[in-house]
């Protein structure tokens, strides 16, 4: 039965899909932000100068998203983590990464519809993204499953340190590891097999794996997957300073831009591959605190 509420969501939708595939061509026709200058003028972090880092103090709310939880590190957002506006939480990360404002509004809606609030006019303290099942789902590259995890805004720093070493790419100018598509498919595969062996509450539908496979792509498209940056950012949660979004294009990247680099690392994760069942079988170079 359809509601005025769900005929609302589903216009919202169809908007943000045309707003999407127009700034896609405004990107292809407009010239691309120049290095030194992807942060907007007199926006934190322009020319990668970023306001001071510190880090979370007691009672401070985060999630499980290094890309918010950094965002407050530097006091982007409310170094408190709470009642940010998703309005605001929009904004930030289109100007922070370099987002296109239709990725920017799609994900922080999601969020306030999961937890039954208004993107226009309500807030969110960080901790709420770690609803389980939500956004939040097992087999993710940065926690352990919320099984073993109950604290989800924390990074677990053995398993981001595996992760890491997983990176078979190098910058052609300076050497650089660099992690790739492929790295990020053998990876999640791994953590797949992993959590379906040892965690009996083992959960992840299509939906979650392609959220999964979109959160991590965020690595590649935004952070252009060098190792020296994401060790900082993944472990501290940190901006190095001087760094900058490697996505140039004019409005942002936008879904159809960003969607091919998720689908495909989608598509190269081999669930079965047998040596990651045989690895974790036999309880050598599974990474779950098992
Ligand atoms: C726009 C608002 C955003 C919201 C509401 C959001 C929310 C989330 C949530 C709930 C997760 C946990 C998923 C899991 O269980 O693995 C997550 C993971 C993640 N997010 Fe965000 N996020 C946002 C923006 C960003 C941005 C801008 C970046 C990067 C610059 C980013 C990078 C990541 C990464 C790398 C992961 C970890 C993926 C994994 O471990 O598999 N997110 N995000």
């Amino acid at each position: 039965m359809f509601t005025p509420s769900t005929v609302g969501k589903a216009l919202d939708n169809i908007h943000l899909l045309l707003w999407d595939f127009w700034l896609t061509l405004v990107n292809l026709i407009m010239p691309r932000r120049k290095v030194g200058a992807v942060v907007p003028v007199g926006s934190a972090g322009y020319a990668g100068k970023w306001p001071e880092y510190i880090e979370p103090k007691e009672g401070d709310s985060r999630s499980c998203c290094p890309g918010l939880n950094a965002l407050a590190n530097h006091g982007i957002l409310p170094r408190d983590g709470r009642n940010i506006k998703f309005t605001d939480m929009a904004e930030k990360v289109h100007t922070t990464y370099n987002f296109a404002p239709t990725f920017c509004r799609f994900v922080p809606t999601y969020a306030a519809n999961m937890l039954g609030r208004s993107y226009k006019t309500d807030t969110i303290d960080l901790a709420e993204l770690n609803l389980h099942n939500g956004i939040e789902h097992d087999a993710s590259l940065l926690r352990q499953d919320a099984h073993f995890q109950s604290d989800q805004s924390k990074p677990d720093l053995p398993l981001i340190r595996d992760f890491l070493s997983f990176a078979t790419g190098k910058d052609a100018t300076d050497k650089t590891l660099i992690l790739t598509p492929a790295d990020l498919s053998r990876f999640s595969a791994k953590r797949r097999a992993d959590s379906a062996a040892h965690n009996p509450e083992y959960t992840l539908d299509y939906f979650h794996k392609m959220f999964g496979s979109a959160n991590s792509s965020t690595l590649l498209c935004i952070f252009g997957g060098r190792v020296d940056d994401l060790e900082t950012f993944l472990m501290e949660e940190r901006i190095r300073e001087g760094w900058e979004p490697k996505a140039l294009e004019h409005s942002g990247i936008t879904f159809v831009k960003f969607n091919r680099t998720a689908v495909a690392v989608e598509k190269g994760i081999k669930e079965d591959l047998p040596e990651f069942e045989r690895e974790v079988k036999e309880g050598g170079g599974g990474t779950s605190p098992v």
